[in-house]
């Protein structure tokens, strides 16, 4: 038997043992398998055995509808990953248990992002767990591509475009891309962020104020998305992102632009970043932080009391867990005080680019993943943006009347 499995059996049996836990979770790629193993492997040294619902489709939609509808039937999972605003919303559905008993024992009062304490506290104290920290403008350059091209990282879209035009007359993949509306959208918001800037970025996607909504920004940002969409060619019909990473890997795409759970992919694959595989942040947002954070809830049922949410709780808030698993997940830790040792330089860079930018009001949410608006709202704006990207016959001003109707009715 390896010295490893020896000695998680020998913890799981010191330790307090009450069985099973069921996590349900959106990690199902390379990086976010070798991420939630880590997770798996801290439970069990604890005593606690994690059961798998793993709910295929990145960005969480299809997730969070089996949540609602478990919690409907009464079949909740002890466990669910959760983003952002939804969070406060399962908290008024009153089926989540409180952690505060954690959050005294780790200080996240005084050791957690403020932004971090936003999301995840409400007047009942702290109801969820956090534990990643994304950043979603980045840029990810295939190298080798680059230099065949004898071109430099683009800075603005202008120059974006010029390298995919070239990329695509050698026979090149321009851009990597996950064919789904979460995805699309997402390109979609850092075109917004270059067009716009970050308040104008705030004011028409997280505020969803008309005036901004229906401006040239938009419709520059909009006429940019149906560019990249006649520059590359249909990949495969909802297409992962991580299957779009895999070609950034093989040397068949140029740039993927996207979160950093695309490092995560490529460390898992053992791509040398960023030797191979460079981050850059998306054109013409370099001071902006576009993030998202995922966290856990703990829901509250018969066979899962407060207590057990507890000692979960206080196993998943070590510091050192939290580092490891974002180590491997790709993104950075939502405290204050974790170190960045041996973290990857991309996760460095963003984490120093993350502390410029809070200081400078440059760090906003992300809305088509789930940071802003309510997920009635977003996945309608994210769907009709995807319907623009898909179809050539669908004008700006359209998607942008019908982004104002969602809007209204929020
Ligand atoms: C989550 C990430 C995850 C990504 C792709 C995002 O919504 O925050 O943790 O890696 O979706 O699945």
């Amino acid at each position: 038997m390896r010295k490893t499995s020896l000695f998680i059996i020998l913890a799981s049996l010191s330790a307090t043992c009450w069985g099973d836990v069921e996590i349900l979770h959106w990690w199902t790629s390379k990086g976010e398998q070798k991420a939630l193993d880590s997770l798996e492997h801290h439970l069990l040294q604890q005593g606690i055995t994690l059961n798998h619902s793993s709910i295929l489709g990145g960005g969480g939609d299809t997730a969070m509808t089996v949540l609602q509808a478990r919690a409907l039937a009464g079949n909740t999972p002890d466990i669910a990953q959760i983003e952002g605003p939804s969070i406060k919303a399962w908290d008024e559905v009153g089926i989540v248990h409180t952690i505060n008993e954690t959050a005294k024992k780790y200080r996240w009062d005084e050791h957690l992002y403020s932004l971090t304490i936003d999301i995840n506290k409400t007047s009942n104290g702290y109801i969820a767990l956090p534990i990643t920290l994304h950043r979603l403008n980045w840029l990810w350059v295939n190298h080798t591509l680059l230099d065949q091209l004898e071109l430099t990282v683009p800075k603005t879209w202008p120059e974006m475009f010029q390298a995919m035009e070239k990329a695509k007359q050698k026979n090149m993949i321009p851009l990597a891309i996950g064919e789904e509306a979460w995805q699309i959208a997402m390109l979609f918001e850092s075109l917004v962020l270059a067009t716009g800037g970050v308040d104008f970025y705030y004011n028409a996607l997280v505020e969803l104020q008309r005036d901004h909504i229906d401006s040239e920004q938009m419709r520059l940002a909009l006429r940019q998305l149906r560019k990249i969409s006649s520059l590359i060619e249909a990949q495969h019909p909802n297409q992962k992102w991580d299957t779009a990473t895999q070609a950034l890997i093989e040397n068949k795409a140029l740039f993927q632009l996207g979160g950093d759970w695309i490092l995560g992919d490529l460390l898992a694959s053992d791509v040398n970043v960023p030797q191979e595989i460079g981050c850059y942040p998306a054109p013409q947002s370099h001071n902006a932080f576009l993030y998202n954070m995922d966290s856990f809830i703990f829901m509250d049922a018969s066979d899962f009391t407060q207590q057990q949410a507890l000692q979960v709780a206080d196993a998943l808030a070590d510091k050192n867990f939290q580092a490891k698993f974002n180590r491997i997940k790709g993104s950075i830790p939502v405290h204050t005080d974790i170190s960045l040792s041996g973290f990857n330089p991309c996760q460095i860079q963003s984490h120093h680019d993350f502390i410029q930018a809070t200081e400078k009001g440059l760090a906003v949410p992300s809305m088509t993943d789930s940071m802003a608006v309510n997920p009635v709202a977003q996945q309608a704006i994210n769907s009709e943006i995807f319907r623009y990207y898909r179809n050539s016959d669908v004008s700006e001003d359209e998607v942008i009347k019908r982004i104002i109707s969602i809007a209204k009715s929020t």
